[in-house]
């Protein structure tokens, strides 16, 4: 893979001898994005271990320190950051570039709602195509102001209200961007920020809210819906944050492993928090041997080792309500779709069309390049498997600066004929670094 920044880096993935050995993932996503807000708003120093280094992660490092927080990455790979104290942030001089990543500016606009300052948002063509009226809507009720681009997209211009308005909100989509961003426009609002989350999504802001000292409570009632309650003007205290690995880049392997013939892997410290862990419950369900090692708690999160080992696996109708649980890894899902004996049908992904990109389209193109039977629903997809056989191959594949769409592709390149030829590599950058190098290490790839 040729790493220059302005330049397209293609690549082709070929069939594969079986995958073998020990590996780690890099540190969750989602969980390093909020280890680096929270430290920064807490007064004092915070440590952070197994910090995701991936683009994604380092454009909120950049806004956090233009805002004030000084962050500092030591020669034995711990992140140290010395916080502002929660209503603290400072106008930052210049536009927050938030490159690809929805997550750092969603949450970041929740940050900023409730600080008396002016920010402006740009991003690359995937993030400037992608809706933020789900986080401006509520965030204006809290007192903050936006000028967007058309249809609140960005580049966008915010101004926040000190003090803002608490608000009490129904999520009207399960997002845990959109819950996040309100939790941390609460953290410096007077009195009590309650949101209600009838399809509960991924919690480690509330778990991450609540270590660092905030009054922070979760009711679960009856019909599974959550009510999260947090009494704002919190003071947050400095913690030391172990990250585990993230399951939403372990699915590659996984997937990877289940499917190439003779394989059989470990993947070590995987994240298994419920709310993130519906890829394994559906592999599970499709055939796939897949066993949890040495459960254990890690800095406030349930980890684990899994071993996988190739499986024939057959076609699904996953029950929709597993979503919210695996909603990045459809793209890879498919592709073990794809290999599996029969049909599956996957519904009730809409949300999957507003993500780095339409993943349902952007997947069913892709898959009907490679010789996969597919049909396109509003919702979702059905996918005809090859029973195990090799996919025909061929590409190259259009990522559209879809770091998750690349690495699905690559995986489905291990299982193919005459090899699946992507058109970018670039993006994986955004979330795994060392993609390429792991599959090396697995023995995938020469
Ligand atoms: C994330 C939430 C999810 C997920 C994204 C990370 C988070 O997005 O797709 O990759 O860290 O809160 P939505 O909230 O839009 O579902």
């Amino acid at each position: 893979m040729t790493a220059s920044p302005d330049q397209p880096a293609p690549m082709t993935f070929t069939a594969a001898p079986p995958l073998a050995g020990a590996i780690a993932v890099p540190g969750d996503k989602s969980i390093s994005h909020r280890s680096l807000m929270l430290s920064a708003l807490a007064v004092g120093e915070s440590r952070i271990e197994g910090l995701l280094e991936g683009e994604d992660v380092l454009a909120t490092a950049d806004a956090m320190r233009a805002m004030g927080a000084d962050i500092r990455r030591e020669e034995d790979g711990i992140w140290h950051v010395h916080g502002v104290g929660v209503g603290g942030l400072l106008q930052p001089q210049t536009a927050l570039e938030m490159g690809n990543s929805g997550t750092s500016t969603r949450l970041l606009m929740g940050l900023i709602a409730s600080h008396a300052i002016t920010v402006t948002f740009t991003g690359d063509a995937s993030l400037s195509k992608r809706p933020m009226a789900r986080v401006t809507e509520p965030l204006s009720r809290m007192g903050a102001s936006f000028t967007t681009s058309p249809d609140e997209r960005l580049p966008l211009t915010m101004r926040g209200l000190c003090p803002a308005v608490p608000l009490d909100y129904r999520l009207p989509v399960a997002s845990a961007q959109v819950k996040s961003a309100i939790l941390l426009a609460g953290l410096n609002a007077p009195g009590i920020t309650r949101i209600v989350e009838p399809i509960p999504t991924r919690d480690h802001s509330e778990r991450m809210l609540k270590g660092f000292g905030a009054d922070l409570n979760v009711e679960t009632q009856s019909d599974g819906a959550r009510i999260i309650t947090l009494r704002g003007e919190a003071e947050l205290k400095p913690q030391s944050i172990m990250v585990p690995g993230d399951p939403s880049s372990a699915a590659f392997p996984m997937v990877a492993a289940l499917l190439v013939p003779g394989s059989r892997i470990t993947i070590m410290n995987v994240g298994l928090n419920a709310t993130r862990a519906g890829l394994i419950e559906l592999l599970r369900a499709m055939g796939g041997d897949i066993v949890i090692e040495n459960p254990r708690e890690v800095g406030g999160e349930p980890v684990g080792d899994l071993t996988v080992s190739a499986s024939s696996l057959k076609g699904i109708e996953p029950d929709p309500a597993l979503t919210p649980s695996m909603v990045d890894e459809y793209p890879v899902a498919f592709v073990a779709a794809a290999l599996a004996e029969g049909r599956s049908v996957f519904r009730g992904l809409e949300e999957l069309r507003v993500k780095e990109s339409d993943r349902i389209t952007t997947m069913a193109e892709g898959l009907r390049a490679i010789g996969v039977t597919v049909e396109e629903l509003e919702d979702g997809l059905i996918i005809d498997g090859s029973g195990g056989a090799l996919l025909a191959g061929g590409g190259p594949i259009a990522t559209k600066l879809d770091h998750r769409i690349a690495m699905s592709f690559a995986v489905a390149g291990l299982v193919s004929k005459s090899g699946v030829a992507i058109d970018d590599m670039r993006p994986v950058a955004t979330s795994f670094p060392g993609f390429t190098a792991l599959l090396h290490a697995l023995g995938a790839i020469a």
